[in-house]
């Protein structure tokens, strides 16, 4: 594919009149490029966009370029969308993969992400099977402590499941696409037009008195701890409506073998009705989680500094 011309900005002008080294500069001007970020292979994908490695031109820091077709979203959609990602940038928790910048072109958007390269939760299960006990608290508590941060300003993220639970190399977890599955996919409608995972959807999303609150995140997680400590998925069948009615009926069986604690917690959390499902703060302070300390003290964070562009 041929390179688009070359239009550099003010600012990236003078990095390249300030830059001597020639390579970098070749790599500034030939090949693909968003902003200041060269585009590597495709990394991941989802229902609105495709996710692509990047690394600063200048920094060489690796990013996660999420790549949004503008054509696939109606104007609605894509002011939301532009709303909601500017008040994502100052989103900053050690369990959320951070939002850096935005690019936009007339046909697309580019959101600039931290990149976590350690694989996904999902993928991890598939290959290696459960979690031990003790992995899952970690993981688990990491991942409540996201949500418990999201759901105090206000964000659902409606799309949890665990090939939204990343890992970063040295094993932190990192929540990915907070805040934009409410926006981007219309969950106000019916189930044709679902929103999230079907194995993850809680009972009151098949229902149309549906009230899509946190209770519709706590239950997914209730779903990711199940799958965690067993390697399997509570809800299963072979047709969309046989999955519907087993969730409908909250009919699922954790293996005796669970240990107590985490019976009870998982217990706790899949009730069909969302007002009887433990809230985040339950979640907290059950006996399972007890032992762990505050998860990001047992895995210290990595520093989620942007990547800087030099003379910013
Ligand atoms: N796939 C989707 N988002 C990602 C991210 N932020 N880092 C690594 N892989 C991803």
């Amino acid at each position: 594919e041929a390179d688009p011309p070359l239009r550099l900005t003010p600012l990236q002008k003078l990095t390249v009149d300030m830059c001597k080294d020639e390579k970098t500069i070749k790599e500034l001007i030939i090949g693909r490029r968003v902003g200041f970020y060269k585009v590597r292979g495709e990394i991941g994908y989802g229902t609105f966009s495709r996710v692509k490695l990047a690394f600063h031109a200048l920094t060489r820091d690796k990013v996660a370029l999420k790549i949004l077709d503008r054509m696939r979203l109606d104007a609605q959609a894509q002011r939301l969308l532009s709303r909601e990602i500017s008040s994502m940038e100052s989103l900053q928790h050690p369990n959320v993969v951070r939002l850096y910048e935005v690019v936009e072109t007339p046909s697309r958007l580019y959101l600039v992400l931290e990149y976590a390269g350690g694989g996904d939760l999902h993928n991890r299960i598939c290959n290696e099977g459960k979690l031990s006990d003790s992995i899952s608290k970690i993981t688990f508590a990491q991942v409540l402590s996201a949500i418990k941060y999201m759901h105090n300003i206000n964000i659902i993220h409606r799309d949890l499941k665990a090939e939204n639970v990343l890992f970063t190399i040295s094993g932190c977890v990192k929540v990915a696409d907070f805040g934009f599955s409410t926006r981007v996919s219309n969950c106000n409608n019916a189930l044709d037009t679902f929103c999230g995972s079907p194995p993850y959807a809680a009972p009151e999303l098949f229902r149309d008195d549906c009230y899509l609150g946190p209770p519709v995140d706590i239950w997914a997680m209730g779903v990711l701890l199940f799958f965690m400590v067993t390697g399997t998925m509570p809800f299963r069948a072979e047709t969309m409506g046989k999955l519907r009615r087993c969730i409908m009926e909250c009919s699922y069986t954790v293996p005796p073998w669970v240990p107590g604690p985490c019976q009870r917690l998982i217990k706790g959390i899949l009730k069909a009705a969302p007002s009887e499902r433990y809230a985040v703060d339950q979640m907290l302070g059950c006996d399972w989680l007890l032992p762990v300390e505050f998860p990001w003290a047992l895995v210290p964070p990595e520093p989620a500094s942007p990547p800087q562009s030099p003379g910013s």
